[in-house]
């Protein structure tokens, strides 16, 4: 399948979201992610329910919401009434991750989980049958424009392999410092899900640099 382009609202400007969303719509974006921080799991906040209710409104894009939250499951209901096409945890916030996971797809969302850059993907072995997307962090998670970690390429090396030679239906995300200068090496590499934030809304034209993203040779 073709790789799909997730840029990430965290990096637009706050005091005109609606403008920023608009050109996501009318861009080659596939979905648009969204990061929920909650100052406990990540040392830092970003956004809650409020703001997801009016992106929800006006993104014609499915919503890729990013959980960097401790005890997620209080929420999942709401991220599927507020839009969530795509649910995805982190791996290290969850102590019953296969119910968490279970309940995000009960409630009709796609379900992934997130791995910090320290947590192995042999730790997903035995959930991997049970996921729609795994996400590679390839910065630790908090905040955007961060510089990408380069031992991520094993790790989705090590993730593709897992998935084919299992022959399961999962997506690989990576997130944190994509850009249109390593997103062709990560695409074969066997990433599905590119997640870019500062590149896409920092770059003078935005729309083209998803462009780019989407359209590599
Ligand atoms: C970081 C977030 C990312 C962030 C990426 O914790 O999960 O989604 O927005 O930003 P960039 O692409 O600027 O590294
Ligand atoms: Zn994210």
């Amino acid at each position: 399948m073709d790789h799909l382009v997730s840029p990430s609202l965290l990096a637009a400007d706050f005091g005109n979201l609606e403008k920023d969303i608009r050109m996501v719509n009318s861009s080659q974006a596939d979905w648009l992610h969204l990061d929920i921080m909650d100052g406990v799991f990540v040392p830092n906040i970003s956004f809650g329910f409020p703001v997801l209710e009016y992106v929800s409104k006006i993104s014609e894009k499915p919503l890729d919401v990013h959980l960097m939250i401790v005890d997620p499951d209080r929420y999942l209901n709401r991220f599927r009434d507020t839009g969530a096409a795509v649910l995805t945890v982190q791996y290290e916030a969850c102590i019953h991750l296969q119910k968490t996971v279970t309940e995000i797809k009960d409630l009709g969302m796609k379900a992934g989980v997130a791995l910090n850059p320290h947590t192995p993907v042999s730790h997903l072995k035995n959930i991997l049958c049970d996921l729609d997307m795994v996400l590679i962090m390839t910065v630790n998670p908090g905040f955007g424009g961060q510089k990408f970690i380069m031992e991520s390429y094993k790790k989705i090396e090590e993730l593709r392999e897992m998935i084919d030679s299992g022959g399961h239906d999962v997506l690989i995300e990576v997130d944190g410092g994509i850009d249109t200068g390593n997103a062709a090496k990560l695409i074969k590499s066997g990433v599905n899900v590119l997640v870019a934030g500062n590149s896409v809304f920092s770059s003078s034209d935005p729309a083209v640099t998803i462009q780019r993203l989407k359209n590599l040779s």
